[in-house]
């Protein structure tokens, strides 16, 4: 089998009018009934982005309070167990500390994230420990290529591919899912897939979806390595788990998105033996 990709079907639109995407994924409890949101690439700036052409009622932001108030009411309105930053969170170092107090907003029981490739090359004006220190405070757990089991699921955070030095923690066996959260999909993209062996789905973001997606072909700019393998939705490469890849919340570069809104994913794990469809088998 070739490498292939899925686009999510839009599970609704919340208040907000940011896209909710959905996965079903069917495992024993405790994990049974959790339900995990994830959201990346805030890249909470100075300017206007405009979202055009899309499913999406957000025609456009401005200004870090208004997409942090709009993430913010997507989180209550979901109320998820566990919340889940995937990285670049300002593109504009001087907003790191009104990022923090809006992060700091969001409710969930447990709350983690990992370091995109802006977190890491915004160290050159800001120590990362202060950075650190702010994901801290707004009880968010960092995960340097660490994992956390909780409800017997395993997630486990890598550092960026570009940046960091990502290295995958082993999977715990006697987890019932095991997650593994990068930033940067290249990391799956180049980890073996013994690397990769006992892992049932990776989350990342990055690519934005391409922001700019043109109809019947998708994004032209991708900033992967593997330009469009892994650009956008589902993407499945043989021997290694599903990568989900999302478009993402803000923008970089080109303040538009187009055809691509901004969006969260929710990932619910429903009881083995319960009717329902599920995305795929774990
Ligand atoms: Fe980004």
């Amino acid at each position: 089998m070739m490498w292939r990709r899925q686009t999510y079907p839009a599970a609704g639109i919340l208040s907000s009018g940011i896209v909710l995407r959905s996965l079903n994924i069917a495992a024993e409890a405790p994990a049974a009934g959790c339900r995990i949101l994830f959201f990346s690439d805030t890249h909470f700036r100075f300017d206007k982005v405009s979202n055009t052409c899309s499913e999406s009622p957000l025609k456009a932001w401005s200004e870090t309070e208004e997409i942090g108030n709009a993430i913010i009411r997507s989180v209550d309105e979901i109320s998820p167990d566990v919340l889940i930053f995937g990285g670049d969170l300002v593109s504009h170092t001087t907003l790191y500390p009104a990022a923090f107090e809006l992060l700091s907003r969001m409710k969930a029981p447990l709350k983690l994230a990992v370091f995109g490739n802006w977190e890491w090359k915004t160290r050159k004006w800001l120590p990362s420990s202060v950075i650190e220190q702010g994901f801290k405070q707004a009880g968010f757990q960092l995960l340097f290529n660490d994992s956390i089991i909780y409800r017997g699921i395993q997630f486990s955070g890598v550092e960026d591919y570009r940046f960091g030095y990502p290295a995958i923690p082993e999977a715990e066996p006697k987890t019932l899912f095991r997650c593994l959260i990068s930033h940067n999909p290249d990391v799956i993209g180049k980890s073996s897939p013994e690397d990769l062996a006992g892992y049932h789905l990776a989350l990342c973001g990055h690519t934005h979806g391409g922001q700019i997606r043109i109809p019947l072909f998708g994004a032209v700019r991708t900033s992967s390595v593997f330009w469009k393998r892994f650009e956008y939705g589902l993407c499945r490469v043989p021997g290694k788990p599903p990568v989900s890849v999302s478009s993402g919340i803000g923008a970089t570069y080109i303040m538009k998105r187009f055809r691509c809104p901004p969006e969260m994913l929710l990932i619910s794990i429903q009881d083995k033996d319960s009717q329902k469809n599920y995305s795929y088998d774990i």
